[in-house]
């Protein structure tokens, strides 16, 4: 009897670690926000320029629209040349102050033969604090070849501090770019339509498939064929709930990103899983436990 309760304990151990193990590879949600490299007034300039270089990439959505190396998109200037032309772009504005002000106040004057396109980096969806516009800038210089001549002030910290957190869906259409095309909370481009109101019309689900698939259907008005379909696939699944969730919140309409469509996703099934594994695993420990004491009764 008592190596029949060893063989049961060892079974159920072993069933416990293979769905510890199983937990394991169940995929889960990216963790939000990635790490954040702190800016201070002591940051050095190279490090500086490098918290911009990432900025650019990621947080600014920067180059759906400009390129920094010999291929990207060129709806907005080669960032490479902009800070070696800023200071002969507006007379009598020196390069930083130009700059800051194509940054912050993109409108205020269009380089020629460029249309009226660029979000301000500091309104959302790239919501970016003073501290991050001159890092941006930091890494433009360097980008250019120039020698970094930004200056984080303690101003700029503490107005970074002061700045509120933002949507983690509304961060994600501005990293992945569809604020280029699209007017949100009015900010954002206009070769699609608005979409501040568009979770009203529409289910979480249907928004969800307009995402990785915009052939799904196409807004009266608009050309077909214009949103890209590889630019929702290769938005990791989380965030394209989070941008889902955004939406319908805009409307009101509350959409839990952790209730995923996917089975894989929805803890309640996780759990049920889990419990299902767990059972059957006692049932099996049981029935080994019966087949040892049938096979003493039989010796
Ligand atoms: C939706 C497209 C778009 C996005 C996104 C965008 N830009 Fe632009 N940008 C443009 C266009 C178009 C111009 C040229 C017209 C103008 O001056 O506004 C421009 C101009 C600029 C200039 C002036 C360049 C020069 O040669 O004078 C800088 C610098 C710049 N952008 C940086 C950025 C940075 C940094 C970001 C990310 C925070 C960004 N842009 C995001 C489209 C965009
Ligand atoms: C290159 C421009 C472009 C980009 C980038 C883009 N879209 Fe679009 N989008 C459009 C156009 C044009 C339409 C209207 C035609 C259509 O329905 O395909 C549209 C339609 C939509 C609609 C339907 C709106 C309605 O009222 O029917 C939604 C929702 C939408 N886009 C969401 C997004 C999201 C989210 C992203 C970012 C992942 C994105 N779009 C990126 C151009 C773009």
């Amino acid at each position: 009897m008592k190596t029949t309760f060893v063989k049961i304990f060892a079974f159920l151990i072993a069933t416990v670690s293979i769905y510890s193990y199983v937990g394991q590879l169940v995929p889960q949600f990216e963790e939000y926000p990635p790490e954040k490299k702190v800016i201070t007034v002591s940051t050095p300039p190279a490090e500086l320029a490098a918290i911009g270089e990432e900025l650019v990439r990621v947080k600014g959505g920067c180059l759906i629209c400009h390129k920094v190396t010999e291929t990207g998109n060129v709806r907005g200037p080669d960032l490479r040349k902009a800070a070696g032309q800023a200071g002969t772009r507006k007379p009598g504005m020196d390069a930083e102050a130009y700059l800051t002000e194509s940054l912050v106040e993109p409108n205020a004057f269009l380089v020629p033969g460029y249309p009226k396109m660029m979000p301000s980096a500091i309104k959302p969806p790239a919501n970016m604090n003073l501290a991050e516009v001159k890092a941006i800038i930091a890494y433009l210089q360097t980008l250019g070849g120039a020698e970094v001549t930004v200056k984080i002030a303690a101003a700029d910290i503490k107005a970074a501090k002061a700045a509120g957190p933002v949507h983690k869906g509304k961060e994600a259409m501005g990293t992945h770019g569809c604020i280029g095309c699209h007017k949100i909370e009015g900010d954002g481009g206009e070769v699609g339509p608005e979409l501040t109101k568009v979770g009203a019309g529409r289910t979480a689900q249907e928004l969800l498939t307009k995402i990785v698939e915009p052939s799904v259907w196409t807004t009266p008005n608009y050309p077909a064929g214009v949103m890209p379909a590889e630019l929702g696939k290769a938005i990791p699944e989380g965030e394209r709930h989070e941008i889902v969730a955004y939406l319908m919140g805009l409307s009101g309409k509350p959409y839990s990103p952790t209730g995923a469509e996917s089975p894989w996703s929805h803890e309640g099934v996780r759990l049920g899983l889990v419990i299902l594994i767990f059972n059957l695993g006692m049932l099996a420990a049981l029935a080994i436990a019966a087949r040892c004491e049938k096979r003493r009764e039989a010796t």
